[in-house]
């Protein structure tokens, strides 16, 4: 049978409409059409068509268990956020989440609540602290919190040459909700530029950089688990973020304090920095 230019994605979804699975069945329908209008719209060449075919393949060949390179694409592309929304907690209460991001290590190191995220990132200390709640306002208290960041210079520990464990760990939410965590000052950084993502935000004059922020997945049973980050108010690139990553509701001041840190913040400084994020979650099933 001829496959005429007018019925060839009828005759694709055709081809598509035995699959057992509704739920598979609906995506590929959708995916198919939407990407046959999307390569009549623009007239794709068949260059243009292999050129395509050559990213995703480089995309591929780049990516290891450590390096995501899809999943960059998808952030760049702002797919992630996009399902980020999607998926988004019902409850205008609840905390904003964001983009996860490929950095997250688990099984990250124990810090005392109060304690210092352990490993030597280098930084001006920063004191976190807050108390994790429930929509209804009541406190949720032994909420597993785990936090990673980047240093000073922007890079975080799966990036040192040693690859040592610095600048993440998790602690739990006391009796009353409360936490409280000593980090460094996280710096804007860039998103890997070396893989054929960089080479796609060249082209497009687009900048790789990310605002400075700290990144928390805050869990408890009962409750749907929260991935945000908090970012730093007045960052150069707070309105231009590289995967749209920023909510207002998630920037926060980093108050400056020109004297020495307490005893048990991470470094020896003489000056410090503390701010506030208490995250509210939502009930698991609502
Ligand atoms: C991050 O914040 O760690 C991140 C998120 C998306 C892409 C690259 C990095
Ligand atoms: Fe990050």
């Amino acid at each position: 049978m001829d496959i005429a230019k007018e019925t060839l994605t009828e005759q694709v979804l055709d081809a598509f409409s035995e699959t057992p699975s509704p739920r598979l069945r609906e995506i590929m329908t959708s995916l198919v059409t939407h990407l046959h209008s999307f390569a009549r719209e623009v007239k794709l060449t068949e260059q243009e068509w292999a050129v395509a075919v050559q990213f995703l393949k480089q995309t591929g060949d780049i990516t290891t268990d450590k390096r995501q390179e899809f999943i960059l694409l998808s952030d760049v592309l702002g797919l992630s956020m996009t399902v980020v929304e999607i998926n988004a907690p019902k409850d205008s209460r609840a905390t904003e989440s964001t983009v996860f991001g490929p950095f997250f290590v688990e099984g990250s190191p124990e810090v005392l609540n109060g304690g210092t995220l352990p490993g030597e990132a280098p930084g001006i200390p920063l004191l976190i602290s807050g108390t994790v709640t429930s929509v209804d306002g009541s406190i949720v208290p032994g909420a597993l919190i785990e936090i990673w960041e980047a240093d000073q210079q922007g890079r975080y520990d799966v990036e040192y040459l040693d690859q040592g464990s610095a600048g993440r760990g998790h602690l739990y939410s006391d009796q009353t909700g409360n936490y409280s965590v000593w980090c460094v000052k996280p710096s804007y950084y860039s998103i890997p530029t070396d893989g054929p993502v960089g080479r796609l935000l060249s082209s497009c004059n687009r900048s790789p950089m990310r605002p400075a922020h700290v990144h928390f997945k805050v869990s408890a049973p009962g409750y749907k688990t929260l991935v945000t980050h908090i970012f730093e108010k007045g960052d150069p690139y707070i309105d231009s973020d590289a995967v749209f990553g920023v909510k207002d509701s998630l920037v926060r001041a980093f108050k400056y304090h020109a004297d020495p840190a307490p005893e048990n913040s991470p470094l020896a400084a003489n000056e410090w920095f503390e701010t506030e994020f208490s995250p509210v979650l939502q009930k698991a099933e609502s």
